[in-house]
C-alpha cells in the first residue's frame, strides 16, 4: 500500500530547475533514505511532502489524496531545527500533544517525560532555546516530531549539527520510534553512511535538475546494531552509493555524463548510467512489502 507518492513533480524557481520529473512511491510504513548533493532539490522535495510549498508541475499524493497544506499526519524536522524562541524544551516538545485532545494531562506528562528523556533533554526542560547549543535545540525539534506519534516523519537532515554519538543515538531513536509504532518514514540526508543505516531504500538525486538518479534497497535486515556499520556488505554499499552521489553531482562545467562515464561501475551503476543518458528512469527499484 502507498502511504506517499510523488508524480512526475517537478520544482522550478525561475531559472533554476530544482527538481524535475519526480517519481517516487513510499510503501507504508517503510524507511527510505534520499541522499543527493548540497543542491541537488533535497530540501525542495521534503518542502513539497510536507506541503510548504506546491510543486510547479505533477504531484505529490499522500493515501492517494493531493497534498496542498501541512497538516498534523505529517511530522516534520527541517535542517534548521527551528523551534518556537518563547517556549521553554518541555513546551515546545508537548506542542504538538495540545492538539491531540483525547490525551490525559497525566498521558501527555508521561509522553513529555519519555521522549525529553529519549533525546537528553531532561535537565535542560525548563531552559528557553537561547540557552541552548544548536545539536540541543535540533533534539528538541526531533522529540517535537516524533511526541505525537504521526502517520508519516519527515526528516531533512535532522542530524547535521550533532557529534557523532549523539547523532548514533539518535539514528537509534529513530529506528525505535519506526519500529515501535509503524510510521512512514521520508528521510533526506547528505550522509550515506545514515542513510544505509537506517534505510529500506536508498534514492539518490543527481542535481541540477534534480532527478531520482538510484533507487537501491538496502539488503540488511531490521535488526541493525551500530557495529553493522563495519560490515563488509555495509562499507560496500556505502561506497557504491557515495560514488552514485558523486557522479550524479553536477559541478562547474563538468556534467555527470562525463564522471558516470569515467568510472567503471558494477552492474546495476551500469543501468543507472544508461538511465542517465537516455530517458530519466530510477534504476533497481525495490517495493520492500515488509521490514524484513
Ligand atoms: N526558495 C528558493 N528560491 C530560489 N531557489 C531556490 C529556493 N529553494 C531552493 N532553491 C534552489 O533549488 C536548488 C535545490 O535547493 P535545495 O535547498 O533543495 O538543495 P539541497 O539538496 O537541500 O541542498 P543542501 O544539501 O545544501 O541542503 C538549489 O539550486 C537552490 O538554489
Ligand atoms: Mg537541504
Amino acid at each position: 500500500m502507498i502511504k506517499l507518492e510523488l508524480a512526475d513533480v517537478g520544482m522550478r524557481f525561475g531559472d533554476v530547475v530544482a527538481l524535475e520529473g519526480i517519481n517516487l512511491a513510499v510503501p507504508r510504513g517503510s524507511f527510505v533514505c534520499v541522499v543527493g548533493a548540497s543542491g541537488s532539490g533535497k530540501s525542495t522535495l521534503m518542502s513539497l511532502v510536507a506541503g510548504l510549498t506546491r510543486p510547479t508541475s505533477g504531484e505529490v499524493r499522500l493515501d492517494g489524496y493531493p497534498v496542498t497544506m501541512p497538516g498534523p499526519d505529517r511530522g516534520l524536522v527541517l535542517q534548521s531545527g527551528a523551534v518556537f524562541p518563547w517556549r521553554d524544551v518541555e513546551r515546545n516538545v508537548g506542542f504538538g500533544l495540545e492538539l491531540l485532545p483525547r490525551l490525559s494531562k497525566a498521558e501527555r506528562s508521561e509522553r513529555v517525560l519519555r521522549y525529553l528523556e529519549a533525546v537528553g533533554l531532561n535537565e535542560f526542560r525548563h531552559a528557553l532555546p537561547k540557552h541552548l547549543s544548536g545539536g540541543q535545540r535540533q533534539r528538541v525539534a526531533i522529540a517535537r516530531a516524533l511526541i505525537v506519534e504521526p502517520e508519516v516523519l519527515l526528516l531533512d537532515e535532522p542530524f547535521g549539527a550533532l557529534d557523532v554519538q549523539t547523532k548514533e543515538d539518535m539514528q537509534l531513536l529513530i529506528r525505535k520510534v519506526w519500529r515501535d509504532t509503524g510510521t512512514t518514514v521520508l528521510m533526506v540526508t547528505h550522509d550515506v553512511e545514515e542513510a544505509v543505516f537506517l534505510g529500506q531504500r536508498v534514492v539518490v538525486l543527481a542535481s541540477r535538475p534534480g532527478r531520482v538518479a538510484a533507487d537501491l534497497s538496502v539488503p540488511l535486515g531490521d535488526h541493525r546494531d551500530l557495529s553493522v556499520k563495519r560490515e563488509d556488505s555495509f562499507l560496500a554499499l556505502r561506497a557504491k552509493i557515495e560514488d552514485l552521489v558523486r557522479a550524479f553531482h553536477r559541478t562547474g562545467g563538468q556534467g555527470p555524463r562525463q564522471v558516470v562515464a569515467a568510472r567503471s561501475y558494477t552492474d546495476s551503476a551500469a543501468r543507472t548510467r544508461s538511465a542517465e543518458l537516455s530517458p530519466p528512469e530510477p534504476v533497481e527499484v525495490t517495493r520492500p512489502d515488509s521490514r524484513t
